[in-house]
């Protein structure tokens, strides 16, 4: 398949870029706006690949999309390109609402425009160019006991979950609308290489390793149902290929875990103390417990490989051992980012 990767230069997008390529032999090509979050290192083992190719552009600007369709002719578009960090869109939404409704509403008028154009007539689906939006457990808010199917309703809390919520809405319009071959997967917390140290996993394995404080929001008792990110990408790739047009895939991880005891665990796997942990002020509106059932991409002959005991382990080692990555990070705008979330400086 030829596939057009919307924020392939982040942290779940590359990891589905190099997945294609290597295990599918797709042709891929990235289109991404390279934001704060945005990588091109994440993908430099990939550039010279013939089946490869990166263009930098914006999903909310057309000329950017068309000129990217162009350029691939796709089966199929994956659109990752988000901001993700729900602390950044509780201090500045902005950019959450412009690249979630005006980015998704400018790639499905594109996906729209070019439904019959793609060279192998849509192997996948039988109306040509598919469209597959990549959302997150967050859209059906917090849930204290149980799981959300795909038929809970949505109650996000956060103007990041709420603006990927409308993204969905919209997606959902264009194939009930347009019959655009559109489909949605949503994913629980990925953890794994390359994601960037805002998020609570790499930011307590980088501030363990560092000395600095680990801190932990309120009590430290929420729970996250995590998921290795080869293995949402897979299950992306799985829906991709053998999911129903215009239906929704939950992609949950096989473990919940509350935060203590995931910030207690990297204490241990790097050697740091427990002197470190810090109780901070708490997230507004911090969701408490996500918990995500895939019983219907798990019917589709996905399930997830990576145990969270295992994979956190790797996770550890791969930051340890790939200074290269996040140096150039921890020395840059993150340092002023880390300033004002949280009141102090690194080390
Ligand atoms: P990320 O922040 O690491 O990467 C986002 C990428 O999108 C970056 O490369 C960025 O440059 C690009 N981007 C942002 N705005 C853009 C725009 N307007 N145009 C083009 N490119 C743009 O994010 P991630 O963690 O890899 O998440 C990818 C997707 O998966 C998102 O849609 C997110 O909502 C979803 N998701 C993430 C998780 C998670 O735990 N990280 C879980 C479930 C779903
Ligand atoms: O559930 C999927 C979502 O997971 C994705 O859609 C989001 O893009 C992704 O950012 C993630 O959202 P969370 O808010 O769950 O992830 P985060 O890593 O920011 O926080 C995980 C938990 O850890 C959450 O309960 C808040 C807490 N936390 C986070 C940070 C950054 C802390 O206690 N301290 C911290 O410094």
């Amino acid at each position: 398949m030829r596939l057009l990767v919307c924020g392939g230069a982040g942290f779940i997008g590359s990891t589905f870029a190099r997945q294609r390529l290597r295990e599918h032999g797709d042709e891929v090509t990235v289109l991404d706006k390279l934001t704060y979050a945005g990588r091109e290192e994440s993908l430099q083992d990939l550039v010279g690949d013939p089946g490869f190719r990166f263009i930098r552009g914006a999903i909310e600007d057309p000329d950017a999309v068309a000129g990217a369709i162009d350029a691939a002719r796709p089966d199929a578009i994956v659109n990752f390109a988000a901001e993700t960090h729900v602390d950044r869109s509780i201090a500045e939404p902005d950019a959450f609402v412009a690249t979630h409704a005006l980015g998704t509403y400018v790639l499905l008028e594109a996906a729209r425009a070019h439904r019959g154009t793609s060279r192998s007539g849509g192997r996948a689906g039988e109306h040509g160019l598919r469209y597959v939006q990549v959302s997150t457990d967050e859209v059906y808010g917090s849930i204290e006991q149980g799981t959300f199917t795909e038929e809970s309703p949505l109650a996000p809390s956060s103007p990041y979950s709420a603006t990927k919520a409308g993204a969905d809405l919209l997606v959902q319009s264009y194939f009930h609308t347009y019959r655009l071959p559109a489909l949605i997967c949503r994913g629980s917390n990925n953890y794994g290489p390359y994601q960037y140290p805002e998020k609570l996993i790499p930011l307590m394995i980088l501030n363990a390793l560092h000395g600095d404080s680990l801190p932990v929001y309120g009590d430290g008792m929420q729970v996250r149902n995590w998921i290795h990110s080869t293995d949402f990408a897979a299950a992306i790739g799985h829906v991709l290929e053998h999911g129903r047009e215009g239906e929704v895939y939950n992609a949950g991880g096989p473990d919940e875990e509350a935060n203590m005891t995931v910030v207690r665990r990297i204490v241990e796997l790097t050697g740091a103390s427990d002197s470190q942990i810090e109780h901070v002020t708490d997230r507004p509106g911090h969701d408490r417990r996500y918990s995500l059932s895939s019983e219907k991409v798990r019917a589709l002959g996905w399930s997830p490989r990576v145990r969270f005991s295992e994979g956190l382990e790797q996770t550890v080692a791969w930051y340890r051992d790939n200074r290269w990555w996040w140096e150039p990070i921890r020395s840059g705008e993150y340092r002023a980012y880390y300033e004002r979330q949280y009141g102090r400086a690194l080390s």
